[in-house]
């Protein structure tokens, strides 16, 4: 497929997609949603592959959902196209998805990093929740995620009164996993998905899932899902190399990888 609002490569195991509109700050409408969708799928798909990147330009990793795209759609536009759900299965993608997030995460931009499993982000990176600016509220899932990361009152003060959290807050807050100069953002995130890619790729996808699933359930209900993982990572060769390795004192060679 040719993309016109994304640019897609591939780096060893890792697949890295950019986001690129720069003269809409990259902004997301149905054309990206629908390309993203296309490239992470394809990815997902690739047995080459076994992690990715998702990154977008140096002012902005995407200003949010295109406001232009919306802004004549009626309720029942939105209601019947139900706006915005194709986000859900770019959100259901099982390989892990690292966010690489330099300047303007706002809106649909901060949403979609925190659909990914986790952030990284430059020291210029601005994350925000600004839709009641525009007489609207989060649509992604912002209120639901960023409730989950940074908690209530947190969650409340970026998406009541649309202020901004630079770099260091979002990594205090636990927003972002860590903060490094904009200059090695990229290359900081490739390396870490480059280490996952490296390892047995059922038990990185097990661990994704288990993770997820913590949002979703009781605590006893995860720690019982989380084991029975666990005991499926016995039928893996990869848990035979993984533990002979240690044994042995030399670098497992895992065969899923
Ligand atoms: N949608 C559509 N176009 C956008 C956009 C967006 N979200 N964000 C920026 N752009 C466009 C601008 O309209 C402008 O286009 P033109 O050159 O054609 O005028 C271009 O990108 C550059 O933007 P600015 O000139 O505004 O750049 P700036 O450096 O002065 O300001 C900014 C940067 C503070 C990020 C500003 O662009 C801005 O406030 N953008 C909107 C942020 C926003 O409100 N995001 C939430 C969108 S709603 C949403 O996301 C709903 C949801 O829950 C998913």
């Amino acid at each position: 497929m040719a993309y016109e609002t994304i640019l897609v490569e591939t780096r060893g195991k890792v697949g890295l997609i950019t986001l690129n509109r720069p003269k809409a700050l990259n902004a997301l409408n149905s054309q990206v949603l629908a390309e993203l969708l296309a490239a992470t799928q394809a990815f997902d798909a690739n047995p080459q592959i076994g992690a990715m990147v998702l990154t977008g330009s140096d002012k902005a990793f995407a200003a949010g959902a295109d406001i232009k795209e919306m802004q004549s759609k009626t309720y029942v536009d939105m209601y019947l196209e139900d706006f915005f759900s194709g986000w859900e299965t770019f959100a259901r993608t099982r390989k892990p998805i690292i966010a690489a997030v330099a300047g303007y995460a706002l809106g649909g931009g901060c949403e979609l990093a925190m659909m990914c499993d986790f952030i990284i982000a430059a020291d210029t990176a601005r994350f925000g929740q600004p839709e009641i600016t525009l007489g609207v509220m989060p649509g992604m899932g912002g209120s639901q995620r960023l409730t989950r990361f940074v908690g209530k009152s947190k969650a409340m003060d970026m998406c009541l009164t649309g202020r901004m959290m630079d770099a260091a807050e979002a990594e205090r807050s636990g927003l972002v996993s860590r903060v490094v100069p904009a200059t090695e953002l990229v290359e900081e995130a490739l390396k870490s998905a480059a280490k996952i890619a490296d390892f047995s790729l059922p038990a990185v996808m097990m661990v994704k899932e288990a993770v997820d699933r913590s949002y979703e359930t009781t605590l006893a209900e995860g720690l019982r899902f989380e084991r029975r993982l666990f005991h499926s990572t016995f039928a893996l060769e990869d848990q035979k190399e993984g533990m002979a390795a240690f044994s042995q004192k030399r670098t497992a060679n895992f065969r899923n990888r």
